[in-house]
């Protein structure tokens, strides 16, 4: 029997006398012997604890089973009835509990310290979706890695990153999360992401746990409302949504976290093709899979599981390892075991992929290596990690609309009139899910502007409240704008109008906002209208109106930094909408890889009655998007003038190079996504219109012109076929290529048999 006995000399931890004596991993077993020993050892009640997850007593984000009495985990520590627990940081605190675990518990197995680390720690980064407007895998990897680097330090070896999820809908709240529509742009973000966190190894101090999630489809909810029920197709299921996991799985992700939804009458965390046919056999995932926040238990009210006892049978039966707040797991096991209705087989596996994520971690070496006051000291906020957070964040940034050259600005303007209830707003820039970053700490739009110029005064005016109608503040925003020679209106959604539990069935501006802008359009003076939101929004007349429009997402601890930089010209914007923005409500869910139908409509209203009408088209609202998927200005023009190919027709085994042409006509230097996409003109089963199939980042300087390559190959070609096998079909397919989904170039080549 190998067990550790951990003597630690004081609560300030790490570099202090580490004493191990028997420590498993000391001696020249693998983790897997290892845990078998331990195992052995193990009682029941024992067992069952490993795989209890509960949250701290700092915040929750569902309703808790617990109330924090102060010595409650200490009890649940030293009992070994807890595995970890979560959404609890800070160096000395997590040192204090391990000491329990490690001094005190009868087997000694430290514990786990998980949280929502979702888009940085204290540095706090642009929302994930923010980011993945960048279509910038270095800067996304980085703000991953510096989240890990911060949080680590603070005692956390487990994220609940990065989620995964595909939308469509942007009535969904938690589209703010993830990385946008695309399953190929998705997949690029989640592997960069869990290589951001996980590092080179996980034992490493400054590394931790990912976790993909929330497996699966939870982004494609009826309507776009919270938890709501999933019903698509297997092939919808594979080729849009399953992929960014996928993509996360074969980067190495350590763990999976199971989804609230129920994907077609089946809930996740009891859906055994999820679970077991897709994650265990398909895709030979060894990791751990973590339920969501008490999943389990709701399985009875999705009704599928009758009662607890079996919720908690038919969760470890499929593959759900751990329980988070349920606590299910503890109090029917033991039951379920001593009576022959579990094998005690499964417990033993779930238990063994627990404890090989702790050895993998280092928590058996070293139960401290994440709970480093020192480190913690110097790494968060580091000036460092604040300055890469800046420019991470200017990358976020997507340019929409930018006429009668009001931007960048020029510094000769003397008064400049900030409106809007984000000009001066602190807290709503570090967005939802930011539970770690302080409110008094981000750069707001007003202080990066005056910082940046300082040669122009200033007036802020609120001009309405996000939350009611009053319209008491309209006047003195009014009276502002009527001042100035130039209004920058900054209005959106706050950090709670997008995140968990945040769906809208309305995705306008809130409150009296969109009042607010036109009344400040009637005074006349020049608008550059900045958005600060965490989804799409339906601004139909904002475009018609306002000459400039800046979307700025959250951006996070340098957010008016970063904005002010993109307004001076300091930095030229260069992202791209990962999500397609609706002209009207109704048109959500729009994306743009959509099917042709049998009666396309052509976009051309002109068309002589019958023909247009019995089109696939509204009556009311346009078909296109307001703005596309892939779009982005710069203020650098960019032109897309050829597209050559080495040949136009390839069989399976060989390839063919596409060279696109691009130039940049503008007098300024800009970088540009170029994107790649493919339509399979017809196949066993119908294909989208377009698919991208890939990108790349380019810088161009003033007046330069250039190339850029991709090589089309049989996988860029091949889908899920009318039997379901994945594979190509010869025929004929579009390659296109440009700086959207509103591709400019196109050419046709052929697959041969
Ligand atoms: C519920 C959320 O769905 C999940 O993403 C999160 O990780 C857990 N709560 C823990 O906070």
């Amino acid at each position: 029997m190998k067990i550790c006995h951990y003597l630690l000399s004081t609560l300030v931890v790490l570099s202090l006398t580490l004493f191990c004596c028997q420590s498993p991993s000391s001696s020249s077993k693998t983790s897997t012997q290892k845990v078998d020993s331990l195992l052995s050892v193990m009682t029941l009640e024992e067992k069952v604890g490993q795989l209890n997850f509960l949250v701290g007593d700092l915040f929750n984000t569902g309703p808790t089973v617990r109330t924090a009495e102060s010595d409650k985990f200490d009890i649940l520590i030293r009992d070994g009835k807890i595995t970890g627990l979560f959404n609890v940081h800070g160096a000395a605190y997590t040192a204090r509990l391990q000491k329990i675990a490690v001094e005190q518990s009868r087997l000694k197995i430290p514990l786990l310290f998980g949280a929502d680390v979702i888009h940085g720690f204290k540095t706090v980064m642009p929302l994930s979706l923010a980011e993945a407007s960048s279509w910038d895998m270095e800067a996304i990897e980085l703000a991953a890695r510096i989240a890990a680097e911060e949080s680590t330090a603070a005692g956390i070896n487990f994220t609940f990153a990065p989620m995964v999820d595909i939308s469509r809908d942007a009535r969904w709240g938690r589209v703010s999360e993830g990385a946008g529509e695309d399953p190929y742009l998705a997949s690029c973000i989640a592997e960069a992401r869990v290589n951001g966190f996980q590092g080179k190894a996980l034992s490493e101090a400054n590394t931790l746990a990912a976790c993909i999630k929330h497996f699966a489809a939870y982004g494609a909810p009826i309507a776009g409302r919270e938890y709501n029920t999933v019903d698509i197709s297997e092939r919808t299921l594979r080729e849009i949504y399953l992929p960014p996991y996928k993509a996360g799985i074969d980067a190495g992700v350590a763990t999976v976290m199971t989804a609230f939804n129920e994907l077609n009458d089946i809930p996740a965390s009891g859906n055994t093709y999820l679970l077991k046919d897709i994650l265990r056999n398909e895709w030979d995932f060894n990791g751990m899979v973590v339920s969501d926040w008490q999943s389990i238990g709701e399985m009875i009210e999705h009704g599928y599981s009758a009662d607890s006892m079996e919720a908690a049978r038919q969760a470890l039966e499929t593959g759900v390892d751990m329980d988070m707040m349920s606590e299910i797991y503890i109090e029917q096991i033991p039951e379920l075991v001593k009576t022959g209705k579990l094998d005690v087989a499964l417990l033993d596996n779930a238990v063994r992929r627990v404890l090989e994520l702790k050895y993998a971690l280092g928590l058996f070496d070293n139960p401290y290596i994440y709970s480093d006051t020192l480190r913690e000291k110097v790494t968060l906020r580091s000036t460092e990690h604040l300055t890469a957070a800046r420019d991470i964040a200017r990358k976020s940034i997507v340019l929409l609309k930018n006429e009668k050259q009001l931007l960048p600005l020029h510094s000769n303007y003397k008064k400049i009139a900030i409106i809007g209830p984000f000009g001066n707003n602190k807290e709503d820039m570090n967005g939802s899910w930011s539970f770690f970053g302080e409110a008094q700490h981000p750069v707001s739009v007003a202080e990066g502007l005056r910082t940046a110029m300082p040669n122009t005064s200033f007036i802020v005016a609120e001009g309405c409240n996000l939350y009611n109608d009053k319209t008491d503040k309209l006047q003195e925003a009014v009276k502002a704008a009527l001042q100035s020679e130039l209004v920058l209106l900054v209005v959106g959604e706050s950090a709670p109008m997008h995140g968990e539990g945040a769906s809208r069935a309305d995705i306008g501006l809130p409150g009296i906002q969109q009042r607010l802008v036109e009344e400040i359009y009637k005074t006349g003076k020049p608008i550059v209208l900045l958005l600060v939101n965490g989804r799409p929004l339906a601004i139909e007349w904002v475009d018609q109106h306002i000459p400039a429009i800046v979307e700025t997402w959250t951006l996070g601890s340098e957010a008016g930094n970063a904005i002010a930089d993109v307004l001076t010209g300091e930095f030229n914007p260069s992202g791209k909408l990962p999500m397609s923005f609706p002209r009207h409500i109704g048109q959500v869910p729009i994306f743009y890889n959509h099917k042709n139908t049998g009666r396309p409509y052509l976009g051309d209203y002109s068309e002589p009655g019958a023909e247009r009408v019995y089109r696939s088209r509204y009556r009311d609202v346009q078909n296109t998007p307001l703005y596309p998927f892939g779009y982005g200005l710069s203020y650098s023009t960019f032109t897309y003038t050829n597209m050559v190919l080495d040949k136009t027709s390839m069989k399976n085994n060989e390839t063919i190079t596409v060279t696109v042409t691009i130039s940049n006509t503008s007098n300024r230097d800009g970088d540009e996504v170029v994107q790649l996409y493919i339509r399979d003109l017809a196949g066993s089963v119908t294909r989208p219109i377009k698919e991208l199939k890939g990108f790349k980042k380019v810088h161009l300087k003033a007046k330069e012109t250039s190339t850029v390559t991709f090589t089309i190959d049989k996988e860029m070609l091949s889908f899920y076929r009318a039997d379901m096998s994945w594979g190509s079909e010869p025929g004929k397919f579009h390659v296109m290529a440009g700086g959207s989904s509103d591709t400019v170039l196109k050419q046709e080549i052929t697959l041969l048999p």
